[in-house]
Formats: structure tokens, sequence, C-alpha cells
């Protein structure tokens, strides 16, 4: 089994870093494809929690090799700051590879972010304000910086300068700020330059060495299915392609070598940032998921929106993914309710809609038809086994997968490492 994929089923933050670390011992090498420091992973080990943001959540495992491919955009700065934080605990972070055609977040691109966001007024998309637009912006009209530029002073210096002829028209004549320095950019990129430079591999022919050696290769998305820019809730997206096919062009792998496609979907929904989310709650029941999930962004604390399982939106990903197999997470946090509803279709001013609406406006318009399970009240954080659930919860389950489109492989019962019920070996 050797090309593995793990994806978000809905908006991000299904808990992939730890369906990943729940891979960690079995896998050889682990590839972040998209995204940047955008991205939120918390880890629970033991009693130790770790919060990534842009390294592959493989990393934590001793033995693996981490990798940040082509499709990253990365932030150098953080990338070394949460290296040391790791290194810190004692962490080997010696075995990482960086590919040297992956984008470098600048300064420009996080001010950028910023100011688009605050002129964009209440249309804005609620990023993380984190350069990940405009650096993908960048990358699609050619004026990009990549990682090996910075080996090379005088092609990083041509590139700079013409990235900031178009920006600083930008910045100063239309949002009123500060020109940037070209120098003041290719120093501080320089500077990482030493540091940086053993890390630098063409990592697609070392993924590509890796798979013909017969070693197990786990792509792990950032983001989600619905925050894709091609199939998510556009224009409330991220820039990048956080679906299984942004695994082969993130990497530089060829489609046919992915063999698995694993869906991390949470036993309810969650969102952050703007953008439409038809089972969203604003009452009594969205305050208890988000209070019992502590749904609260990892990356910026913003509080997560929560609402129902949305059925529609699983199908939805399992088919523009091939999901293989779902991890169902975060089903302990249900515990409590009498009844739980969960989406099997939509209303659009009308009509039933049974899958994901194509045009925008009527997703805006999608009311959830909901289906009501019942709840229980026993603890199952304790459950390892499919049989130790109570009733309810196993009917919930199977509920679940006879609408989500692919079997329920793995079941998250608490947030710790051992806290999973699983029922098909993810990985055979
Ligand atoms: P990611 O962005 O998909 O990696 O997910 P995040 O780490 O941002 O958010 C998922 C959160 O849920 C993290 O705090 C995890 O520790 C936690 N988590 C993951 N699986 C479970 C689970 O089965 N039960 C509970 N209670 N928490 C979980
Ligand atoms: P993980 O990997 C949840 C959301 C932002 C915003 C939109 C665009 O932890 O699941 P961006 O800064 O990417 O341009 O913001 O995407 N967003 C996420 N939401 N989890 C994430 O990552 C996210 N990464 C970006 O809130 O709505
Ligand atoms: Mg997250």
């Amino acid at each position: 089994m050797p090309a593995v994929v793990i994806i978000g089923a809905q908006w991000g933050d299904e808990g992939k870093g730890k369906a990943t670390d729940l891979l960690g011992s079995r896998i050889d090498y682990v590839v972040k494809f998209n995204g940047g420091n955008n991205a939120g992973h918390t880890v629970v080990i033991g009693d130790q929690k770790y919060a990534l943001h842009l390294l592959p959540s493989g990393i934590l495992s001793p033995g693996v090799t981490p990798v940040i491919g082509n499709g990253v955009v990365i932030d150098i700065e953080v990338l070394f700051d949460e290296l040391d934080a790791l290194i810190a605990r004692g962490v080997d972070v010696s075995k990482l590879k960086v590919s040297a055609n992956a984008h470098v977040i600048t300064h420009y691109h996080r001010t950028l972010d910023k100011v688009t966001e605050r002129f964009l007024g209440k249309r804005q998309i609620g990023t993380t304000g984190r350069g990940i637009g405009p650096t993908y912006a960048d990358k699609i009209n050619r004026v990009g910086i990549r990682v090996q530029d910075i080996f090379d002073e005088g092609i990083l210096r041509q590139k700079v300068e013409a990235a900031l002829d178009q920006k600083n028209h930008l910045l100063v004549k239309i949002y009123n700020r500060r020109a940037i320095e070209a120098d003041e950019i290719v120093e501080s990129l320089l500077s990482y330059a030493e540091r940086l430079k053993p890390m630098v591999a063409d990592t697609a022919l070392e993924i590509h060495q890796a798979l013909e050696a017969d070693k197990t290769v786990l792509f792990e998305a950032g983001q989600a299915t619905m925050l894709d820019v091609d199939h998510g809730t556009y224009p409330f997206v991220t820039s990048s392609s956080a679906t299984a096919g942004g695994a082969s062009t993130g990497s530089g792998i060829g489609p046919g070598r992915i063999q698995r496609v694993i869906g991390i979907v949470k036993a309810y929904t969650t969102r952050v940032g703007a953008g439409p989310f038809p089972t969203e709650l604003f009452d009594a029941s969205g305050e208890f998921l988000r209070a019992n999930g502590f749904e609260f962004g990892t990356t910026t604390g913003r509080p997560r929106r929560c609402g129902w399982y949305d059925a529609p939106i699983a199908r939805y990903s399992a088919r523009i993914n091939g999901v293989t197999d779902f991890v169902l997470t975060k089903l302990d946090v249900l515990t409590g309710l009498e009844t739980i509803p969960v989406c099997v279709a939509y209303d659009v001013d009308g009509v039933r809609h049974d899958e994901v609406p194509v045009s925008q406006s009527d997703f805006h318009h999608a009311v959830p038809i909901y289906e009501e399970l019942p709840g229980w009240t026993e603890d199952i954080t304790g459950a390892r086994e499919f049989g130790d659930l109570p009733k309810a919860a196993q009917d919930y389950v199977l509920a679940v997968e006879a609408m989500s489109g692919a079997r329920i492989s793995a079941i998250g019962v608490g947030p710790g490492r051992e806290a999973v019920v699983v029922r098909h070996d993810l990985l055979a």
C-alpha cells in the first residue's frame, strides 16, 4: 500500500493531524502538498500537546521522513520557529526535506493579505492573514519567489524587484500603505539561505524513489474539500488544491500511484471564516458542540462555527476525492444529546436537493432537511472496539456511513493518540 492520501472532507479541522499521527509508526514518508501556515493541526501524545502549522504532522513519528512538497507555500521564518520549538521538545527534525520548487511567503504577501481583506469590508473571506492567497496568486501570475531562488542572489533580486514593481503601485496608490523596499525583502530571504540549504531537495524525485523502493508514503492535505479553490465554496475558500488531486500536482507523483484516499470527517461540522454553511447552529446546540469539542482555531484562536453532520457534503467529498475510507472523528463530542439531527438533503426555495447544488446561490439558500437519530449518554472515550460503543452510537455510525459514500474505517472517541476504534485497517 505505498501511496496513501489523507484529506479533510468538510471545512477543515476534522482531525487530519491526529489521523496522520495514528498511522505514523507504519509510514516511511509524510508529504505536505498544499497550503501553508494557515493550517493548524493539534496532536496529543500522552500528556504532550503539539500544535503544528507548516510542518506535516508525521514529523512527530520517529523514523518518518517529513517532506514539504512543491505545492506548499512557505513562510521560512515560521518554518524555522516551528522547527526550533520541536527541537526544544526533543523531536528529531533532521530528516525534513523541502522542495526547491515550493513558493515563498514574504512580508509583502502578508501585508497584501491583510489590506485586501480590510478592503473587502463586508465581503471579506476571513483569511488567516498569513499571506497564503497573495503568494498563490503570484505563483499563478508567474511572479512568485521559489525556494531555489534564495540560493542565487542575482536572480532573487531580479524577481523581488519585478514583483514589487507591481505591488508597490497597489500598496501605495490603492491601499494607501508605504512602498516596500526590494533590499529589505532580499536581505531577509538571503539571511535564511545557510540554514535552509541542507533541507532543500528534488522532493519529487525522492518521493518517486521511495515509492519504487516500496516505502509507504502518506500525503497529508491542509485545509479541506469545501475550502479547495476548485471544488469548495468559492470565493470563500483557501487558494490551493486541498483535494486528493492536489497530492499529485503538489508533490510531483503520477495520479495512478495513489492507492488509497482517507477522508477525515467530523461527526458534526465546523467552519472558520466566512461563507455558506447550511447546518450551522446559532443556538444552545451550537454552543454545546463548540464547548464539548473545544472548537477554537489552532492558528488564529477564532471560535469555530458549529453545526450538525451534513451527509450531502460527505458524499460530495467522497466523489471529488475518490475516498476509499472515512475516519469519523470526535464522536465522543456528541455524547449527552437526546437526539442528533443529521442533514440528509437540502430544501432550496421549495425544491429538494439530495446532492450539493452546483449553483452557489442555491447553496447559500440551502435549508437542511434533517433526520433525527437517537443519542446516548454513556462515556465512549474508553471504547476501542466497535462493540464497546453503546448501541445508539453504533447506529449513528452505521446510519452516517450509509449516507456518506464510503465505509467508515475508524472512529475517533477522544483527542489522545490511543482514543480510536478501528473497524478496517487503513493501510491494508
Ligand atoms: P486538523 O486541522 O484537521 O488537523 O484538525 P485540528 O487539529 O485543527 O482540530 C481537531 C481537534 O480535535 C484537535 O484539537 C484534536 O486534538 C481534536 N481531536 C481529534 N480527534 C478527536 C476525537 O476523536 N475526539 C475529540 N474529543 N477530539 C479529537
Ligand atoms: P486546517 O488544515 C479551517 C480558512 C480561513 C478562511 C479561508 C481562507 O487546520 O484544516 P486563507 O488564510 O487560507 O487564505 O483563508 O480558509 N482556512 C481554514 N479553516 N482549517 C484550516 O486549516 C484552514 N486554513 C484556511 O479561515 O475562511
Ligand atoms: Mg486545523
